[in-house]
């Protein structure tokens, strides 16, 4: 493959805080080494849109700070069609771009490993989701900050629930992960946790609802919006039944996890991600993402991440009963 003189980078699937912090970290570390670098507007909608500018170090000033990609996102459908990767091929080169850093998830990655293979063209992922599913890392961009806010909004749950004696099933975001309930559970406090790792945890929640005593009068139960056996709904309505004249809410938090200014560890880590990508594309460590484990900068293949399955952990379940 040819010098690397150009490099592109663009967000991709759902926002995540600390991806502009991301965006700022390629742009200056490749200008400190002698690149030109473009930014590719609306993700890989806006690569085959034609939508790519040059990226000068003050278009980055204060950003670092803010939620949301300054680059805007999308999820494309059109990338995920061989036409749509040859257009967005055809752009990038058309401005002599032979590098390309993609800020996502792992349906991002999907498209991007597809693209390279199919282009013999260098990419590099850096994984910015608040979901924290990414194999090959322990955090992704966004999910800190997603996790405070989570804890912040149950925090306040946790005033109104207590003063009313009531019970409260709050659903949080993660997709099909329970990264974000699980650690957001032990960090409220949680009376109970249900995530789609776990089976059988619905039982377990009516048993530790039932057996909670006059003690407890108020609880709050951490609901992953991806949990299987029961649907948040149908929970309230079993424990409504189970204990006659408890007064059970349901809150579902929303997009509100995913916005806000980034927490100093999502923007440390974007800092580094950011580094270390445009580092790997000028060592043609290509088709990769980088990752953050055991808080040392390591690349997976691009494969690997789309493939291999992310386990939540296990010490962490463990002591989740312990505290209740
Ligand atoms: O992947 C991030 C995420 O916020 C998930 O937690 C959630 O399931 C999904 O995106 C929501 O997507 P959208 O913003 O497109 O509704």
């Amino acid at each position: 493959m040819e010098e690397i003189k150009r490099i592109a980078v663009l967000t991709s699937g759902g926002d995540a805080p600390g991806m502009n912090a991301a965006i700022r970290a390629v742009v200056r570390s490749g200008i400190s080494h002698g690149l030109e670098v473009f930014g590719i507007v609306r993700g890989y909608d806006g690569l085959i849109g034609n939508e790519i500018k040059r990226m000068q170090s003050q278009e980055v000033s204060n950003i670092l700070q803010t939620g949301g990609t300054i680059l805007k996102t999308a999820r494309s459908e059109e990338f995920m069609t061989l036409q749509g990767r040859k257009k967005a091929y055809d752009n990038l080169i058309s401005k002599g771009i032979n590098g390309l850093i993609v800020i996502g998830g792992d349906g991002s990655f999907a498209g991007a490993s597809r693209f390279a293979g199919e282009h013999n063209f260098a990419v590099v992922g850096i994984p910015g989701t608040i979901d924290n599913d990414l194999y090959g890392t322990d955090y992704t961009i966004g999910y800190d900050t997603a996790l405070n806010n989570v804890v912040d909004a149950v925090d306040k749950i946790r005033d109104t629930a207590s003063s009313h004696n009531r019970i409260f099933f709050v659903e949080v975001m993660g997709r099909e992960a329970g990264f974000i309930a699980l650690r957001s559970g032990i960090a409220t406090g949680a009376e109970a946790i249900l995530i789609p790792e776990v089976e059988g945890q619905v039982k377990q929640m009516m048993k530790t609802m039932t057996n909670r005593g006059e003690i407890k009068k108020s609880s709050i139960i951490i609901v992953a919006e991806g949990e299987r056996e029961a649907s948040i709904w149908e929970m309230a309505d079993m424990v409504r039944k189970e204990l006659p004249g408890s007064d059970v809410r349901v809150s579902i938090l929303g997009h509100i996890q995913r916005g806000g200014r980034p927490t100093a560890y999502d923007r440390v880590s974007a800092s580094r991600m950011g580094v270390a990508a445009v580092d790997a594309l000028l060592n043609k460590k290509n088709n990769v993402m980088v990752g953050l484990v055991n808080n040392k900068i390591t690349l997976v293949p691009l494969s690997k991440t789309i493939k291999l399955h992310k386990e939540v952990n296990r010490d962490l379940l463990a002591i989740v009963d312990l505290l209740v």
